[in-house]
């Protein structure tokens, strides 16, 4: 491995953020996941520096180094080279809400690293070495979040083939942030734990789930609302243990002020929540204040990774 010591030019690289619109958890067991990527960005800008590694950043869970020591780890391996960065990481994304955080400054971490050392990465070489992060950080991770993260836009994915096709859909979701922030790793772990206990009972909430997420990707497809199977989605997700008190109102409340549907979205135990409303806008994000969370309205992004003027 050659060890590069020149000092001088930055590269700076962005992802976005996510909303899972169904599939979240049973997607780690091979059903898929249908998912969005949303108007707000990590940033992370590259420099060679001459001694040591620094990482800065505005990211209030400093847990995020660690996929970006493992996303850096990666890029070296496999370009064969390595150095010493100065990383500077700016967040749009709340820390650990559900929306897609790590993956973004897991893949804006890769494509600055790589673009810094002159490699060419594919984004399917992004998207998998981005997985390969979160696996190793989290354990257990569908690729849900970093291809979102990589690709931009709306997919379905289909973890056993590696597969996201892309899907055109008009979304007018409001996202419910409870301001708890959780570990993806834990939740998905209760639900391992809750599955080994009960397989017979939890196998086929997980497969029910993989279900809606098929049907809601044609109804998209098909311009058709999804509001009724978030409905069933956030069922199925209450029963995996993995809402709480202040989601299941958020998502009750929204739907009494006329969304057509409301579900936890992400891994759960606070974070966020979102409601399909393409009307009574103002009436779903007030009931959704009104149970003590942060709304906002959730603009779908095209825009996957990409290089920014550093
Ligand atoms: C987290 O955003 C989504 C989960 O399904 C975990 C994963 O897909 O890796 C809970």
């Amino acid at each position: 491995m050659s060890v590069i010591s020149q000092v001088s030019k930055k590269v700076e690289a962005s992802a976005p953020g996510k909303i899972i619109l169904f599939g979240e958890h049973a997607v780690v067991y091979g059903e898929p996941s249908l998912v969005a990527a949303i108007d707000k960005r990590v940033r992370v800008k590259v420099a060679r520096a001459s001694n040591k590694t620094r990482i800065r950043s505005n990211l209030s869970v400093k847990d995020d180094y660690r996929y970006v020591k493992k996303a850096v780890e990666l890029v070296f391996d496999n370009l064969s080279k390595k150095c010493h960065l100065d990383i500077d990481i700016k967040s749009e994304i709340p820390v650990a809400a559900g929306l897609g955080s790590s993956a973004a400054v897991s893949v804006a971490t890769i494509l600055a690293v790589s673009k810094l050392l002159d490699g060419e990465l594919t984004k399917k070489e992004i998207a998998e070495l981005g997985h390969r992060t979160e696996l190793y950080v989290q354990g257990a991770a569908s690729p849900t979040d970093t291809a979102i993260a990589t690709y931009g836009g709306v997919l379905y994915v289909q973890p056993k083939k590696k597969k996201y096709t892309r899907i055109n859909a008009a979304l007018p979701l409001i996202i419910g942030y409870t301001g708890i922030e959780r570990s993806t790793k834990v939740l998905v772990e209760n639900v391992r734990l809750l599955r080994e206990k009960n397989p017979a009972i939890v196998d086929p909430l997980i497969r029910g789930i993989g279900r809606i997420t098929k049907e809601a990707k044609m109804r998209l497809q098909r311009g058709e609302d999804v509001g009724e199977l978030m409905n069933i989605n956030h069922g199925l997700l209450e029963a995996l243990g993995v809402s709480t008190e202040q989601l299941s109102r958020a998502v009750h409340a929204a739907r009494q002020a006329g969304a057509t549907g409301a579900k936890l979205t992400g891994a759960g135990g606070g974070g966020c929540m979102i409601a399909l409303a393409p009307s009574n806008r103002s009436a779903v994000a007030e009931a959704i204040e009104g149970c003590n969370c942060r709304s906002f309205d959730s603009i779908i992004s095209t825009k996957g990774v990409r290089l920014e003027d550093a």
